[in-house]
Order: structure tokens, then C-alpha cells, then sequence
């Protein structure tokens, strides 16, 4: 259900490259590595597209129509370029940002995820509607409103539990909400386990003046994971604002990220505790800002490893991998690190 795409074109060399280092008997049968071509600062878009898996044209057709032309190439690798794609997603963007300027890939990422969702809610909405009108059967308008999971929900979506401690009355409620990916503060040499462990630790306190009561009620809040999704999409929160500085900078830190995870306590009534999951692709922030540098995307295949830099897909070896935990110097901001981990579940 989860296709992984490799997007990226070749000029020939680099595609007889890479299936020199994968070895011709070893390729894997039905799969094509192809590079993204890069339209002048859209890699933060190619950088999530290649981790991804007919009616009128929307965002969600014309990305099937950028897979679907890369499935059935004849050749086994090369680059293509996703102009439709873009076009139609620029489109979209161009009273929201300006092409010109980097843009962030989590951000792509999260407005990709909840565009096609809602697509594809739009589209069960509309066939339940016709299937009623067919059927003379009368429509029950709550029940019309009511949204239906998606393909993007059984993948990405988890839940959170948020937990509110009143501290005054000492009572304990929590109210649950849904995540597509989930997003952790970093700190310096640490791991990504220690990130996740951090954020449902983390307590924040709360007040609010009750006026009739005429004193200050305080709370705290905290969040802990209930149910884990099939991929957990995790993003670094490598750009910090810098209030002396009134712009936001690059986090370098050095977060180890494991090929193996574990999910350790998320909350007590938690539905799928201890779930396993395995890193199947990265996207890498590469520069010292959110607006200076470039994104690249490694993503594992059929038990190997590969690195797709726009245009240009290349075989790596896993232990490359650590390269893109980040820096253990404070000093530089200027790295090629970690910034969206996948990891998928082995159930
Ligand atoms: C948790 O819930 C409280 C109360 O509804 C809200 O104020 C707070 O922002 C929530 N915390 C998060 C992280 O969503
Ligand atoms: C997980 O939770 C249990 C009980 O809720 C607790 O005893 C245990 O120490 C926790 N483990 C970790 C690793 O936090
Ligand atoms: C991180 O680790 C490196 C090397 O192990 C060390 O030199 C550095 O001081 C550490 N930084 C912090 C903030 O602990």
C-alpha cells in the first residue's frame, strides 16, 4: 500500500552508475529509481515526493500521473522532470509563497498529506451522495458531514493524548488528537529515542484566571502518544526562532537516529504499545538555515540504500547513514542532518 518512490533524471552516466553498484542480476524486478529535476529551488518538494507512494486534475492525479509515468518506464533508472506536478502545486502556492524562496519540506510535506486527504474525503463525500440520490434513498446531513478515513490516515495517522493536570483541584482529564507526523524538539548529542522520550515528558504549565472564583487555576499539560501509526513521520525541530537575533537558525545537533526503533511508553491506555518499527527513508536539511541550503532524500530499497540528490540517485552504504546525525560542535550550523525520519511498523 505504501509505495516508496524514487524520483530524481539522468544524463546517462549516473543511471548506468547506479545499476553498475547494484549489480544487474540484483536489481530488483518492477522497481525504477528515478531522479527528481529540480526547477530552481523545488527540492524541499522532491526531497518528500520520494518518499511517497482518474477524474478532473488535482494535486493528488497529477502526482498518480508523475508515478504512474515513473512505474512504466522502460528503463530501470533515470530522472524525470515533475513539471505538472509543480506547476499545479505552485499554482496553488503562488499567493502563499514565492517560488524563489527555499521552502521548508516538512511544511510540503504536511500541506501534501492533508491536501489529498481532503481530496480523497471530498471524493467518498461526493460517491455517497450520488449513491443516495441513485438509490432514492433520503440524505442524512450529519451523517454527510461525518469525514472518513483515508489511505493517508491508515498510513500516517496516529493519536495523542493530551493530558490536563488541574493543579489546584488535582483532577486529570485528557482529550485525544490525531497526528499525520509528529514533530520533537532536539538537543545536543542525544538520539532520537531520548527526543520522543523528552516530548511526552514534557510538562507545560498553564494558568488562567478564573474571575469569578477571583484567583488563578493551574494546569498542566502533557502530551503522550495513544496510538502509533503504521509510518511515523517524525520531524526535528532543527529551526529555532532566535529572539535576539529576530530570525530563525539551524540546529546542527547531533540526534543518532537507529535503524531499529522502539516506541517505549506512550500512555497508560495506550492501544499499540512497544511496537517496532524500522527507518525506511530520511529527508536531509543540508546548509546552515531555513532559507540557505538544500534537501536530499535517502530511502531504503529492497534492503539497500540510496540517495537521491535531485536529478542524481546513487547507491549508499548504511553506515553513510550516520553522516546525517548532525554536528557534536556547537559552533558550525552548517550541516547535512537528519530533519523527517520514516519509520515504518513491522506489524
Ligand atoms: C492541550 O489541551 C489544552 C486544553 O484544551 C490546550 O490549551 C493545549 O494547547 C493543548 N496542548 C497541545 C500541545 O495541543
Ligand atoms: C513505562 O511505564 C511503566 C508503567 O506505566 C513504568 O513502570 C516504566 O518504568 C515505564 N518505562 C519507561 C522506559 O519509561
Ligand atoms: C557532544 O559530544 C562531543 C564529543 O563527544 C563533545 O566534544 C561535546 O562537548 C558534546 N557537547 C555537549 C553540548 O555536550
Amino acid at each position: 500500500m505504501f509505495i516508496l518512490m524514487y524520483v530524481s533524471l539522468a544524463f546517462g552516466s549516473n543511471a548506468s552508475a547506479l545499476v553498475k553498484d547494484i549489480g544487474p542480476e540484483q536489481f530488483p524486478i518492477n522497481e525504477h529509481y528515478f531522479g527528481l529535476v529540480n526547477f530552481g529551488n523545488t527540492c524541499y518538494c522532491n526531497s518528500v515526493l520520494q518518499t511517497q507512494q482518474k477524474k478532473k486534475e488535482n494535486l493528488l492525479t497529477c502526482l498518480a500521473d508523475l508515478f504512474h509515468s515513473i512505474t512504466t518506464q522502460k528503463k530501470k533508472v533515470g530522472v524525470i522532470p515533475p513539471k505538472k506536478f509543480i506547476s499545479r502545486y505552485e499554482k496553488k502556492m503562488v499567493n502563499l509563497f514565492d517560488n524563489y524562496m527555499q521552502q521548508d519540506a516538512h511544511e510540503f510535506l504536511n500541506y501534501l498529506l492533508n491536501t489529498v486527504a481532503d481530496i480523497l474525503q471530498e471524493e467518498k463525500k461526493q460517491e455517497k451522495h450520488h449513491g443516495k440520490l441513485k438509490s432514492g434513498v433520503s440524505s442524512n446531513k450529519a451523517e454527510e458531514k461525518k469525514t472518513e478515513p483515508t489511505w493517508v490516515h491508515d498510513i500516517f495517522q496516529g493519536t495523542l493524548t493530551n493530558e490536563t493536570r488541574c493543579l489546584n483541584c488535582e483532577t486529570v482529564s485528557s482529550k485525544d488528537e490525531d497526528f499525520l507526523d509528529l514533530s520533537v524538539d532536539v538537543e545536543q548529542n542525544t538520539s532520537i529515542t531520548h527526543c520522543l522520550r523528552d516530548f511526552s515528558n514534557t510538562e507545560t504549565l498553564c494558568s488562567e484566571y478564573k474571575y469569578y472564583l477571583f484567583y488563578f487555576i493551574f494546569f498542566l499539560y502533557r502530551m503522550r502518544v495513544k496510538k502509533l501509526p503504521m509510518i511515523l513521520a517524525l520531524h526535528l525541530k532543527r529551526f529555532k526562532y532566535m529572539e535576539q537575533l529576530h530570525r530563525y537558525t539551524k540546529l546542527s545537533y547531533r540526534v543518532v537516529f537507529p535503524l531499529e526503533l522502539r516506541l517505549f511508553n506512550t500512555s497508560s491506555d495506550a492501544i499499540n504499545l512497544d511496537r517496532m518499527y524500522d527507518l525506511v527513508a530520511v529527508v536531509v536539511h543540508c546548509g546552515s538555515g531555513p532559507n540557505r541550503g538544500h534537501y536530499i532524500t535517502i530511502v531504503k530499497s529492497h534492503g539497500f540504500w540510496l540517495l537521491f540528490d535531485d536529478d542524481i540517485v546513487e547507491k549508499i552504504d548504511p553506515q553513510a547513514l550516520e553522516e546525517f546525525y548532525g554536528l557534536t560542535s556547537d559552533i558550525s550550523k552548517n550541516s547535512e542532518s537528519g530533519y523527517i525520519l520514516f519509520y515504518q511498523s513491522r506489524e
